[in-house]
């Protein structure tokens, strides 16, 4: 395993204790959004979070981010209480958000001259362009990237902060089927190098299976979790093989619960 080089002993636990989250929309109506959330994530686990749209993924994630406060409940990473964001925990989004006026070589730069530490830790920004596959685009913008190209960046200007906790929204969700699969590849292999605890929300259930230690399913809004589903098959895993095909359909059976009650809550509430 890669030492995090600034000498840090977090190990990227997570716990997530009683975790609510109201939002209030612009009527003064309460929205409940996440609803008494617990949830103990390990060191170095792999969780995806999955549930049907709308239902509060994003807003528990950007909870844990820092972005967000809870209603009530709490989330402790390594012991400590979340109040806001921190490097120790990096994030990606579906829309990669890179600065669009500075070429790849700064974007990822970004967090080491943030936090005053770009003159010791210079070497590290080709260090991490070549470990997403950037080499030759240093001198690149963003517009001149292709999505996966550009989410690739994303991730180094996340992993350069060598963060214990990455945070990850869809990440893959905007990418073509293939580009989606080298990008998984890569994420295991940067996952098993750093040993990173991973939260990972996803629509997708073979990329779940595929990536994951524990799938969380959770409820339609306001979200719980509704079953956490252990991902033990061996790895490196065959999306083909009967125990992959398996863990599938028992995702998907939990998934259904939630699309049917959406149907009829569709019924009741026509948009
Ligand atoms: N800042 C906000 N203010 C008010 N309501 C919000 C805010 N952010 C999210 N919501 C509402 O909270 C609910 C959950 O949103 P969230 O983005 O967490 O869902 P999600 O599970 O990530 O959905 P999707 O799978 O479609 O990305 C939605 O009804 C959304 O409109
Ligand atoms: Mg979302």
């Amino acid at each position: 395993m890669v030492k995090n080089n600034e000498g840090s002993n977090l190990s990227g636990h997570i716990k997530i204790v009683n975790v609510t989250k109201n939002f209030v929309n612009p009527d003064g109506e309460i929205i409940p959004t996440v609803d008494n959330v617990s949830l103990d994530i390990e060191p170095g686990d792999f969780v995806c979070l999955m549930g049907p749209s709308g239902c509060g993924k994003t807003t528990l994630l950007r909870t844990i981010a820092g972005l967000l406060q809870p209603t009530s409940g709490e989330i402790l990473v390594d012991g400590e209480k979340v109040t806001g964001p921190g490097p120790e925990r990096g994030l990606v989004f579906q829309d990669p958000e890179l600065f669009q006026w500075m070429d790849i070589e700064h974007n990822v730069a970004f967090g080491l001259k943030a936090r005053k530490i770009y003159k010791e830790r210079k070497a590290d920004v080709q260090k991490y362009i070549d470990l997403v596959g950037l080499k030759g685009f240093e001198k690149a913008y963003p517009h001149h990237l292709s999505g996966g190209m550009k989410q690739r960046a994303a991730f180094a200007r996340a992993l350069i902060n060598q963060p214990k906790v990455l945070l990850l929204d869809e990440p893959f969700g905007a990418l073509d089927a293939f580009t989606r699969i080298a990008l998984q590849e890569r994420l295991l292999e940067i996952w098993k190098t750093f040993g990173t605890t991973i939260v990972m929300v996803t629509h997708d259930i073979e990329e779940a299976v595929f990536l994951s230690t524990k799938i969380v399913v959770m409820s339609q809004r306001p979200a719980t979790v509704r079953e956490v589903i252990i991902d033990d098959l061996d790895r490196p895993r065959d999306r083909n093989s009967i125990e992959f095909i398996e863990m599938r359909k028992k995702i998907m059976s939990v998934l259904d619960f939630d699309i049917l009650t959406m149907s009829d809550r569709f019924e009741k509430e026509p948009c």
